[in-house]
C-alpha cells in the first residue's frame, strides 16, 4: 500500500487535501476499478449526493496520465474509461466528487501485454454478505496477497436477503450496502476486479422458469447489476474473455442469463450457456495463444448439492469437455465457486477444477464424497493463482491464510485427454 504522502506526490498534489477520506463512507459513496486491460481501466463510482466527478490517474512516481470528468447518472453512478495507460504498470486513481468529498484513491495494475512473459498473480472467490454473522479476517488476508486482479464469481450482493426487493430502488440499496461495506475497502482499493453475477444478485437459484414467473422483478435485479458492474461499450453480453500477459487468458462464463430451467430433464437440448456462448467458449479456448486458459464458471462442474450447477446440465458439460479433449488444448483449468466450501476436483478426461468461497456467508454442509473429489473443506476461503511459463501454482487459502491446497501444474498436465 502507498502512504498518504506517496499518494499525494503521485497525484501531483504534494499532499492530499484535509477532507480526504481514509475510507469511502458507507452509505455515502463507494468506488471500484473494473475490467482493466493493458492500456485502460474502468473506474466506477457511486455517490448518494454528487452530480459530477473527476478521476485523476497518475503513475506512482507522480506523472499524471489524465483527468476524466463524468456525470453521475440517474442511479448515482459515474463511470470513466481511463485510456492511454502503459502495460504492466501500477497506477493511482483519485476520485473527486462535486459535493466536496475526496475519496480514498485506488491503486491498480494494468495487464501485461500478450507477449510479456512475466509472472502474474490473480485471485478469485465469491459470496459477499456484510452481515456481521459472517465476520472473519478473510478480507485482510485477501488484501495481503496483493493479487493484480480479483475475479468475482457472484453472490455479491445477496440482493435476495429478506425482504426480497420488488423495485429498482430496493435492489440498488443492496448494492450500496455490499459495495460500500467498510471491511472491503482496504482490499478493493488495491486491486482491480472482473465480475460475473450468479443467483443471489437476483434470487436464489434463478433460471428461465423463475424469470418467466416474475420477469419484472428479475429485470430490475439485472438492470441494477449492470449499473453497478458496467461493461465497456455497454455491451449486453456479460460473458467475457481477456488476456493477462503471455501466460494467461481468462474466460468468465455467464451461467445464468441463458440457462434453461434447472429442473428440466437433462438432455441434448438443455443448456446453461446457450448455443452462442458455448460455441464461443470452445472456439476461444482451443484457439487461445496463452499458456494457460483459465475458465471461470460461477457454478461448479459437479459434486455439489442439487442440480442448480453443471450436474443438471451434464450433456452440455460433457460435450464441452469432449471438444477440449479432442483439441488436446494444453493448460486448461476450471475455477469455480457457489457451493460454499473449498474443493479440489477431477472430472471427465482429467479436467481439473478448484472451487472456493464463501468470502462472507455460511459455509455449507458437505455432501457425500464422490470419486472425483480430491479434497474439501467447508470454511471461508478464496483462491490465488501464480502463473508463469513453467506452471500455474494453485493455492486455496482460508480466512487466516491457512493453506487448503498448494500445488503447481504445467500446461501439459492440464491437458484433457480421452481415456
Ligand atoms: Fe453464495
Amino acid at each position: 500500500m502507498l502512504s498518504r504522502r506517496q499518494l499525494g506526490i503521485a497525484l501531483g498534489l504534494g499532499f492530499l487535501p484535509p477532507m480526504a477520506c481514509d475510507a469511502d463512507e458507507p452509505g455515502a459513496a463507494c468506488s471500484i476499478v473494473l475490467d482493466v486491460e493493458s492500456a485502460r481501466a474502468l473506474v466506477v463510482v457511486w455517490s448518494a449526493t454528487a452530480l459530477r466527478m473527476t478521476v485523476t490517474v497518475a503513475t506512482i512516481d507522480g506523472r499524471v496520465v489524465g483527468r476524466w470528468p463524468a456525470e453521475m447518472g440517474e442511479a448515482g453512478i459515474g463511470t470513466i474509461d481511463a485510456d492511454g495507460l502503459e502495460a504492466a504498470t501500477t497506477y493511482v486513481a483519485a476520485i473527486a466528487l462535486d459535493d466536496g468529498r475526496v475519496m480514498q484513491p485506488h491503486v491498480f495494475r494494468t495487464a501485461p501485454r500478450d507477449d510479456d512473459g512475466r509472472a502474474v498473480r490473480l485471485s478469485w472467490s465469491a459470496d459477499v454478505d456484510p452481515d456481521p454473522a459472517y465476520d472473519s479476517p478473510i478480507f485482510e488476508t485477501l488484501a495481503a496477497q496483493e493479487a493484480e486482479l480479483y475475479v468475482s464469481l457472484g453472490d455479491w450482493p445477496y440482493a435476495d436477503n429478506p425482504p426480497w426487493p420488488d423495485s429498482i430502488e430496493g435492489f440498488r440499496e443492496r448494492h450500496v450496502q455490499a459495495r460500500g461495506w467498510q471491511k472491503l475497502q482496504p482490499w478493493l482499493h488495491g486491486v482491480s476486479v472482473r465480475a460475473m453475477l450468479d443467483d443471489h444478485e437476483v434470487r436464489n437459484d434463478w433460471d428461465a422458469a423463475t424469470f418467466a414467473a416474475e420477469p419484472e422483478r428479475h429485470g430490475y435485479a439485472l438492470q441494477v447489476w449492470d449499473e453497478w458492474f458496467p461493461r465497456r461499450g455497454g455491451t449486453p453480453v456479460r460473458y467475457q474473455r481477456w488476456r493477462w500477459g503471455a501466460h494467461v487468458e481468462c474466460f468468465l462464463l455467464d451461467c445464468r442469463s441463458y440457462r434453461d430451467a434447472s429442473a428440466d430433464p437433462d438432455g441434448a437440448e438443455k443448456t446453461m450457456l446457450g448455443a452462442a456462448q458455448r460455441q464461443w467458449l470452445v472456439e476461444s479456448v482451443t484457439r487461445s495463444a496463452a499458456t494457460f486458459k483459465l475458465v471461470f464458471t460461477t457454478v461448479p462442474l459437479d459434486y455439489g448439492h442439487g442440480v442448480d450447477h453443471w450436474a443438471g446440465y451434464t450433456v452440455e458439460r460433457d460435450g464441452i469437455l469432449d471438444a477440449l479433449a479432442d483439441a488436446a488444448t494444453p493448460g486448461v483449468l476450471f475455477l469455480t465457486a457457489d457451493q460454499h466450501w473449498f474443493a479440489a476436483q477431477r472430472h471427465r478426461h482429467g479436467a481439473r477444477e478448484f472451487q472456493v468461497g464463501p468470502l462472507s456467508r455460511s459455509p455449507l454442509p458437505l455432501p457425500a464424497l464422490r470419486p472425483g473429489v480430491l479434497a474439501r473443506s467447508a470454511e471461508y476461503c478464496f483462491g490465488v493463482l501464480d502463473v508463469a511459463a513453467a506452471g500455474v501454482r494453485v493455492r486455496a487459502l482460508g480466512a487466516t491464510g491457512n493453506v487448503l491446497w498448494d500445488e503447481t501444474y504445467s500446461a501439459a498436465e492440464l491437458t484433457l485427454r480421452r481415456s
